[in-house]
Order: C-alpha cells, then sequence, then structure tokens
C-alpha cells in the first residue's frame, strides 16, 4: 500500500485481512462502511473477543462532543502487531487508539515514541498518531485503576501511603496498577504464577520509586500474604470470559475447566477468604458482564468491593484527553462531562 492510501477497501481487505470486528463489546461498529462514514477513526486492538466497553465509550464521547470520529474494536494476533501498526498508520484518517488484552506488552515494540511511565511499566494501552505521523504509546490503566481506587479509600479515611496492596497477576495489566500504586506509596506484594515474572515486575517498580516498596511471591504464599492486606486486586485473567470463566482468583485454577478443578479451586478460595480482614478491599478488574467469582465471593462475605468499570471508565477520560484535550479543552468541568458519558456507556 502507498502511503496515505486509504487502506479500508472492502470487509476482506480490512489491514490485509488481519483483523476482524469484534463481535462482543455491545454497541461496537461492525462494518467497514460505518467506519468511513467517519473522517478519522480508532482501533481498539484485543487478541480475543469480550465485551469491551472502548466503543461504547468513545463513540458516545464523539457524539456528545460533536466530534466526527468513530472507534472500533478489533481482534488479530499480536504476531502481527509490525504489520497492523505499519498499515494502520499508513492511512490519513487514523488517528490512534486501544492496545488491549493480548497487545499491551507487545505493541510497545513498535511505536515509534514512548511516555515515561509506559516505558517504565514496561506495556501500552493506548497509540496516539501524532501529527508528524509517529505513532506514541501511552499507559492510562494504571493511573484509571489508581483514580478508583483512591476514591474508596477516602471513604474509609485511608491512603495508598499505608495500604498492603496484594496484586494477583503480573501481566501487562498487573504491571500498569502495581507501578501506579506504589508511586503513591503502597507497599506492593505481587502474586504470580509464575514467579519469575513476579520478581521482574517488583524488581523494575523498585528501581522506579527508588526503594523496596515491591516484593514478589508465588500462588501458594496466598494465605499467608492475605492476612494483613489492606486490598487485594484481581489482574489476572482468572475468573475472564473464556476457559478460566468459572474460576476464582484467591486460588490456582488447574485446566480443563471440569467440575472436580474447578470445584478445588473454589473450595481453596472459600479457605483464603476466611483470612482476610474484615476491612480489606477486594477488587477485580476484569470485565464481563456479571461479577466475577472472586467478587461473588466478596460479596457473599461482606467485604468492600471495586470492579473494573470505575478502571475503565477513569483510563478512558484519561486516553481521551491525550488523544482529542486539545480540540474539547481539559478543565475539570469538560473531564466531569467526560466521565459522565463514559461512565454510562459503560454499564452493561
Ligand atoms: N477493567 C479494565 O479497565 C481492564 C483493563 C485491562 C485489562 N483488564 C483485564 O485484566 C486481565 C489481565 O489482562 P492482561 O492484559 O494483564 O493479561 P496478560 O498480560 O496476559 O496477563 C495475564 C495474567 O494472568 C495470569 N494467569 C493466566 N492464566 C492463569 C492461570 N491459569 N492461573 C494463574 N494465573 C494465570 C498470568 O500469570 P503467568 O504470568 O503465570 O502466566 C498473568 O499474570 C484481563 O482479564 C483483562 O480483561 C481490565
Amino acid at each position: 500500500m502507498e502511503k496515505g492510501e486509504n487502506f479500508m477497501k472492502n470487509q476482506d481487505q480490512f489491514c490485509n485481512g488481519l483483523l476482524r470486528f469484534a463481535k462482543e463489546p455491545v454497541k461496537n461498529l461492525d462494518s467497514l462502511s460505518d467506519l468511513e462514514s467517519h473522517t478519522h477513526y480508532g482501533i481498539a486492538l484485543i487478541e480475543h473477543d469480550y465485551p469491551g466497553k472502548t466503543p461504547a465509550m468513545w463513540n458516545a464521547a464523539y457524539k456528545h462532543f460533536g466530534i466526527d470520529s468513530a472507534v472500533a474494536m478489533m481482534v488479530g494476533d499480536p504476531k502481527d502487531t509490525a504489520e497492523i501498526l505499519n498499515t494502520l498508520k499508513a492511512d490519513p484518517k487514523y488517528i490512534g487508539g486501544g492496545a488491549g488484552v493480548g497487545f499491551k506488552d507487545v505493541a510497545i515494540d513498535f511505536v515509534d515514541e514512548l511516555d515515561p511511565l509506559a516505558k517504565a511499566i514496561g506495556a501500552i494501552n493506548l497509540i496516539q498518531k501524532l501529527p508528524s505521523g509517529e505513532l506514541k504509546g501511552w499507559n492510562t490503566d494504571g493511573i484509571g485503576y489508581r483514580q478508583s481506587l483512591e476514591k474508596l479509600l477516602e471513604q474509609k479515611r485511608e491512603t495508598l501511603g499505608n495500604a498492603k496492596v496484594v496484586i494477583l497477576g503480573a501481566g501487562g495489566t498487573g504491571s500498569a496498577v502495581a507501578f501506579a500504586l506504589a508511586e503513591k506509596g503502597a507497599e506492593i506484594v505481587v502474586l504470580n504464577r509464575t514467579l519469575e515474572k513476579a520478581e521482574e515486575l517488583a524488581h523494575r517498580i523498585n528501581k522506579f520509586v527508588g526503594e523496596n516498596r515491591a516484593r514478589a511471591v508465588g500462588e501458594n504464599a496466598i494465605a499467608k500474604e492475605v492476612l494483613d492486606a489492606s486490598v487485594i486486586i484481581n489482574v489476572s485473567t482468572k475468573g475472564a470470559t473464556g476457559a478460566f470463566e468459572a474460576y476464582s482468583a484467591l486460588a490456582p485454577a488447574k485446566l480443563p475447566a471440569t467440575v472436580e478443578n474447578i470445584s478445588e479451586n473454589l473450595r481453596a478460595s472459600e479457605h483464603i477468604f476466611a483470612r482476610i480482614p474484615e476491612d480489606a478491599i477486594l477488587s477485580d478488574v476484569v470485565l464481563r458482564s456479571k461479577p466475577s467469582p472472586f467478587l461473588e465471593g466478596a460479596f457473599a462475605h461482606g467485604f468492600t468491593t471495586l470492579d473494573g468499570i470505575p478502571m475503565v471508565v477513569n483510563q478512558g477520560v484519561e486516553a481521551f484527553m491525550i488523544i482529542h484535550g486539545k480540540e474539547i479543552g481539559t478543565g475539570d468541568d469538560v473531564r466531569s462531562q467526560l466521565r459522565e458519558i463514559m461512565q454510562k456507556a459503560a454499564k452493561f
């Protein structure tokens, strides 16, 4: 394709056949003619289909602010990231978009420029096409999550500086959340199935904040670590739609998802719930149409809970401001309008 040529010729040709419209996100755009009818468009890239909120939130905001642009969520294979981004970059109508599940720590290697926080985290969730035509990577996930947790802590008259946070998972999202919370003084315990990944993350966080604020443990340390936890956050794929849907994040998840393996996980999880301080906040960032088994258990045991919706809204507000702040302004009134619109659009 020649530079500057619009590549969206027909459905089969989309991004050289490397991307398809996701089916699960409510109100996703589902045809190229829909996208082409706008002056500009953004693409949110994901590895597997799930009920993402990005199209509903961004398209509602475009409508409200009168911006002639639209976002579609598209499924692709992260191994094709270089070709996908090169193709999108060459299209004058493309303005950027999300790097979602599966693309966060891969796409970081294929953008031209990086925001320092995204660089430290090692993953991006937003790609911005700069006026020069180059692509810049950002990470607004952690800040978005932090805003939602700080609001809840404030209501309990607590602060991150006094909190022990156990983070279940060490992938792209776990990294973003852990960095953002450590930056504000929280003690971080990264608990992950693969211990080496947790160790590597804890090491990078400590280097970033300049002191030993994070440490790593394996899945079997959970019974001990929850005893004095202020916040427990699931950022793993346990409980997410797909193979792990029925598993609680508080215990190992053995596949295949047989009745026996799921029961074993839920039994072990019950044992852990009993050890968690009753004033702890239990949180799960996994997005699905009903609460994850971890959050369902947390409700049943009477804990304060935080799901993934406020994070998705806050990270969306930050991301929208990065791409469109110059057009709509960045004042508090515009921000709260945007938050309200995105929040309404993100409801299942
Ligand atoms: N609410 C929001 O705004 C929001 C934003 C972004 C993402 N999310 C959600 O966050 C979740 C994680 O996304 P991600 O991009 O960070 O994924 P990722 O980079 O692929 O990381 C997956 C994490 O899950 C762990 N894991 C996977 N299978 C496991 C198993 N059987 N047992 C134990 N641990 C397992 C992995 O552990 P290993 O290292 O051992 O493989 C890793 O820590 C997804 O469900 C996503 O939908 C929500």
